[in-house]
């Protein structure tokens, strides 16, 4: 869906006022978004403020004749492709559960079939009240999703759970379950561990060995995943500086030898589990790592640096835990489908993509991607071609080739 229609319903709390950033947000998202507010959203905030950042009309009235004309509460039902209810006071979410269709927003809730979203805002002791828990588990057993709140400081002096969470991250949560409904969910059951980024080798106390990897891959990876249903835990180097996509776990580690006790930690030996490794891992260590800094010496014009090899992470994962499902990266500057075969081989794998590393506009450090994908012989699938695109579209296929041979 190019431009998803994001019906916003406003109710009475003092977070109101995040709600009019999140509509911008959303509309910079390249959402649609259209506002209803209750009696109670429009004494903290007017309706000519969201009309004016949405470029919408605002709809407060279940019964107003302007709006039977136009879009009333059944076409603005229809209308939706995700109804978010932000902030969700208690006496909203109260009269969600009893069923009540007494004002535009509970009336369109019941009218709709598209998923509704609600982020609970409200004092921390109304928060954690049996009666609102127990709503808000009613809810959630009629399939609304209920966002989390945050913890901190209250606008009443109190400190606990119940803060709307800040627009930027309620707009991610959004835009993630958004895109999780419209994806079909080919990964459901699956668990998935990515490995991403760069691992670091320590020299001595100040200097290591590393590269230019920075998780983009590996991170849009993980998000694909996410919206196909499945699982996922990032085991992801400590140079990454990408946010965790929401709901995925992750792992932050050093050295290769870290990545693979951090890896043998989450695996699973089932037909279940997925082992997806984009991480750019140093193939050598520093035989001895200095414990005080080396220092530059006048007689001394050149250093050796004694390596020894890395654990073969991939190698190792395929072969501990057969019964999983393998995807291995190659990243090449020559004769690149050699040698994805050979490591298709060697590496036990079930699928390998390979990556063109020697152009600069693609593979370490840039936003797009071209790959082409093999897999084991036993599949009689033939090699898939995937042209220069962001890291993001190459993702969504990579994810509908592991579908393919799930
Ligand atoms: O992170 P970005 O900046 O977005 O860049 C993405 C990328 C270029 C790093 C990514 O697309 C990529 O190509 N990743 C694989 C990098 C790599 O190390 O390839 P390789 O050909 O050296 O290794 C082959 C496979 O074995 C890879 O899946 C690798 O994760 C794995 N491996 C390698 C060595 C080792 N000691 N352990 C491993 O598990």
């Amino acid at each position: 869906m190019t431009c998803p229609n994001i019906l916003l319903a406003i109710t009475g709390g003092i977070s109101a006022y995040k709600s009019a950033v999140l509509a911008r947000l959303l509309i910079k998202a390249g959402c649609t978004v259209r506002v209803m507010m209750t009696d109670g959203a429009c004494e903290f905030i007017t309706p000519l403020t969201l009309q004016a950042l949405t470029g919408n009309e605002v709809h407060t009235k279940l019964l107003d004749d302007e709006a039977e004309r136009g879009m009333g509460h059944i076409e603005l039902a229809k209308w939706a492709d995700m109804v978010v209810i932000a902030p969700a006071s208690a006496n909203t979410i109260g009269r969600l559960a009893g069923g009540l269709a007494d004002n535009l927003v509970t009336t369109v809730a019941l009218a709709t079939t598209a998923p509704i979203v609600i982020a609970p805002a409200m004092n921390q002791a109304m928060y954690a009240h049996a009666i609102v828990q127990d709503n808000l588990a009613k809810l959630t057993r009629f399939g609304y999703t209920v966002l989390t709140p945050d913890s901190g400081e209250q606008a009443c002096g109190d400190v606990g759970a119940g803060r709307l969470p800040e627009p930027d991250d309620l707009c991610e949560r959004i835009l993630t379950l958004l895109a999780k409904s419209q994806t079909p969910q080919s990964l459901r059951g699956k668990k998935v561990i990515i490995t991403a980024g760069a691992t670091v080798e320590a020299i001595d106390p100040v200097r290591f060995l590393s590269n230019h990897s920075t998780g983009k891959m590996g991170f849009a990876i993980a998000k694909a995943c996410m919206n196909a249903g499945a699982d996922v835990t990032i085991v992801a180097g400590r140079g990454v500086h990408l946010p965790t996509p929401f709901g995925a776990k992750r792992i932050t580690v050093t050295t290769a030898d870290d990545m693979l006790s951090a890896c043998q930690l989450v695996m699973t030996d089932d037909g279940d589990s997925i082992f997806i490794a984009t991480a750019a891992v140093a193939d050598y260590k520093v035989a001895n790592i200095a414990s005080q800094k080396i220092k530059k010496t006048s007689n001394q014009d050149d250093l050796t640096l004694a390596l020894i090899k890395n654990p073969d992470i991939l190698a190792t994962i395929s072969h501990t835990f057969p019964n999983a499902v393998m995807v291995g990266f190659a990243a090449e500057t020559q004769d690149s489908e050699n040698y994805a075969h050979a490591k298709l081989i060697a590496k036990n794998l079930d699928m390998i993509a390979v990556n063109d590393v020697s152009d600069k506009s693609i593979g370490f450090g840039s936003d797009d991607n071209a790959m082409t994908v093999f897999f084991a012989k036993h599949y009689g699938m033939d090699k898939m071609v995937l042209d220069k695109a962001s890291k993001e579209s190459i993702a969504k296929s990579l994810v509908e080739c592991v579908a393919r041979i799930i």
